[in-house]
């Protein structure tokens, strides 16, 4: 039987500004997801935070875009900023949940999700990537690395089973379409796109062998669903590991390095992108900087089994200090770009009022 990897989070609320989720909204959601487990609706669940995003991790057998475990997941966000978010006063509550009703698909609504279906092999791991303060296109640069980048990913030389290389699925979040592009004879023109991580934005990676689903990230951009500026989308992704997959080592290799991202304060600045162990899923500077946790799980009998806090690591340690530097560096631009985001970006915040206010000061 096939088992369906679900990775749904918003933003419904956080202590002491967009900082943290507070353990009564964790609590709630494992009680919430510990009665679905007994209903038989999942077979598993982990709950976390990234920041003050709110993390729901469960297995289930109903497949991708499942009317049921969509509207699950709607009702424990509705449910949690009912009962502990608005009570509680925590800070934007219910901030994510941009409709009122659940309508089919918690795609469009305001929540991220990513999901994966696949027959479980011998022994499964993945990992899994949950980042606050920035966009999906996050991933499309350790994305490349991870499926298509040699000197990341030894396997793609060394292992028969990567050498044939990988097939991306990349969505136009401005059109809708979206393309599918093969490594390492299209790259590219994979990278011509995916270049631009604010419009294009990796959606799946397959293995093109046999089609099997490597890579699941999230795409939701919750400015084109509201039309103004409601936070960063703080995107999440599923990576699977080992046996014909990147190893999880390759995979995390490619957060070695610290890398400029779209989002930080007022989901309006460029900044690097800090990978930190759980005990930092919080932000701290400017409402930042940007950061990603990671966790390792087996996948066992359609059970998630771990976690392993993949980032807690002194090998990362470099990369959190160059991203810290780069930090301090970026901000002495203050409100200038190419730290502040360009014009096409700040027309979901107050560019346009800006504007409208000077209109008939015009020469
Ligand atoms: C970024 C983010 C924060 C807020 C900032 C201002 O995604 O959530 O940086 O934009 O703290 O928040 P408000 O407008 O709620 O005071
Ligand atoms: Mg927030
Ligand atoms: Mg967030």
């Amino acid at each position: 039987m096939k088992t369906t990897i679900s990775v749904v989070k918003a933003d419904i609320g956080s202590l002491a500004g967009h900082v943290i989720v507070p353990q009564e909204l964790i609590d709630y959601a494992k009680d919430a997801l510990e009665s679905y487990l007994e209903k038989g609706l999942i077979n598993s669940y982990y709950v976390t935070n990234a920041g003050d995003d709110l993390q729901l991790i469960f297995t289930h057998n109903k497949g991708v875009d499942s009317e049921e475990i969509h509207e699950m997941a709607w009702s424990i966000f509705k449910g949690a900023t009912d009962n502990i978010s608005r009570p509680m006063k925590l800070y934007a509550a219910g901030q994510d949940l941009l409709k009122d009703a659940f309508s089919g698909n918690i795609r469009g609504m305001g929540p991220g999700i990513a999901e994966m279906e696949f027959e479980e092999r011998k022994s499964d791991p993945i990992a899994i990537f949950m980042a606050d303060k920035t966009e999906p296109g996050a991933w499309n640069l350790p994305l490349y690395k991870i499926f298509a980048d040699p000197f990341n990913t030894a396997g793609l030389v060394i292992d028969p089973r990567l050498h044939s290389g990988f097939i991306y699925t990349v969505l136009d979040v401005v059109e809708g379409v979206e393309y599918e592009l093969k490594t390492p004879e299209e790259s590219y023109d994979l990278l011509a796109l995916i270049g631009t991580p604010s419009r294009y934005v990796i959606k799946y990676v397959h293995r093109k062998s046999d089609g099997e689903i490597a890579a699941a990230a999230s795409t939701t951009r919750l400015s084109l669903i509201a039309g103004k500026y409601v936070g960063k989308d703080d995107p999440v992704l599923i990576v699977r590991a080992q046996s014909g997959f990147p190893a999880m080592g390759e995979i995390l290799e490619a957060f070695a390095a610290s890398y400029l991202v779209a989002g930080w304060m007022r989901g309006s600045h460029v900044g690097p992108f800090m990978p930190v162990p759980l005990k930092y899923s919080k932000v701290a500077r400017f409402d930042g900087p940007p950061r990603v946790i990671g966790l390792g799980f087996q996948i066992t009998d359609g059970k998630l089994i771990g976690p392993v806090d993949l980032f807690d690591d002194p090998s990362f340690d470099i990369a959190r200090s160059e991203a810290a530097r780069i930090a301090d560096y970026i901000r002495k631009h203050g409100p200038f770009m190419p730290h502040r985001l360009g014009p096409e970006e700040m027309e979901y915040t107050t560019l346009p009022q800006v504007l409208e206010k000077l209109k008939n000061r015009f020469k």
